[in-house]
């Protein structure tokens, strides 16, 4: 524990504080992350009155105020994001939607670690560029954990410093400047907000609800978070998620090909379904 910290935090909080993250969302954190977990959790400790680690610890152990928990949660969930990054996948996006868009059948997108919202952003404006503008002809689902990037998402207001990566072109088709005390800041419109249901969803949930199959999912960034059985697990979940012709984007550092038997690489961290006619 750094001296010139205010609270009490052993060691042994450190592990508790892994050992209950990892039970709840799969994250594993190493001892290299003790002072990360001391600053996003110090606040936590401090607003309950409490003076240790390990009175907040017994507290959030013992109780089940599902409040605390989600906070314990939002707080220790790393949130990087940025619009249109890894831009390579959104090209592949567009031209697989360009190719397996089939009449009478709705294109279907998961964004399936969507953090505040620039990913699921940049995957509505690619597909109503496609559509014209027009929304109907795909279904574009997005998700995350951690409940206050899934509100700070659906609000769809950002810093103009975020949007750096947008094209000026598609900046004035798709954002309205902030004015007066928004001045600085960009909203998306109406009609990209529309295009996408937000909602909460944890990878690591033993079982997952029907959402159906989809053309493409990105999962992106967040694998990196979990342990190899913890990936393996979400990859067999994720292979009954895509449809037969399916594309499945990981981010930059994530390599599955030792981990499963499912998917084989089909372009830079794209991947499709090794065994389509497995069927999930
Ligand atoms: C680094 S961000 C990646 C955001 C985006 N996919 C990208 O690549 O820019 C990782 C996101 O994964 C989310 N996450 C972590 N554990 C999760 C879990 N068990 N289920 C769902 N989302 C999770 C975090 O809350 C965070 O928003």
């Amino acid at each position: 524990m750094a001296e010139d910290t205010e609270l009490k935090f052993t060691q042994s909080d450190f592990r508790r504080v892994r050992d209950m993250l990892y039970q709840r969302v799969g994250i594993s954190l190493n001892e290299s992350k003790t002072h990360m977990a001391y600053a996003r959790l110090a606040k936590r400790v401090r607003s309950r009155g409490l003076r240790s680690f390990t009175e907040y610890l017994d507290l959030l152990q013992d109780s089940q105020e599902a409040d605390e928990w989600q906070g314990f949660i939002n707080a220790l969930t790393t949130n990087l994001t940025s619009f249109f990054r890894e831009s390579h996948h959104f090209d592949m996006l567009r031209e697989h939607a360009r190719q397996h868009r089939r009449a009478g059948e709705t294109f279907r997108v998961w964004s399936s670690a969507s953090s505040t919202g620039e990913e699921p952003y940049s995957i509505a404006i690619t597909m109503l560029e496609l559509w014209d503008g027009a929304g109907g002809g795909f279904e574009l689902l997005a998700s995350d954990i951690d409940t206050n990037v899934l509100q700070q998402a659906a609000l769809g207001v950002y810093g103009r410093e975020r949007t750096e990566k947008v094209s000026p072109q598609l900046l004035k088709k798709y954002f309205d400047k902030g004015v007066g005390a928004n001045e600085g800041k960009v909203r998306l419109k109406q009609k990209a907000r529309d295009a996408l249901s937000f909602f909460q969803f944890n990878l690591v949930e033993p079982r997952w609800p029907d959402i159906g199959r989809f053309d493409v999912i990105f999962c992106r960034n967040v694998l990196i978070y979990f342990d190899k059985p913890t990936q393996a697990e979400i990859l067999s979940k994720m292979e009954s998620c895509l449809k037969p012709d399916g594309l499945l984007l990981l981010g930059h550092s994530e390599n599955i090909v030792h981990l499963t038997d499912a998917f084989v690489g089909c372009g830079r961290t794209a991947y499709r379904l090794a065994h389509p006619e497995r069927g999930g």
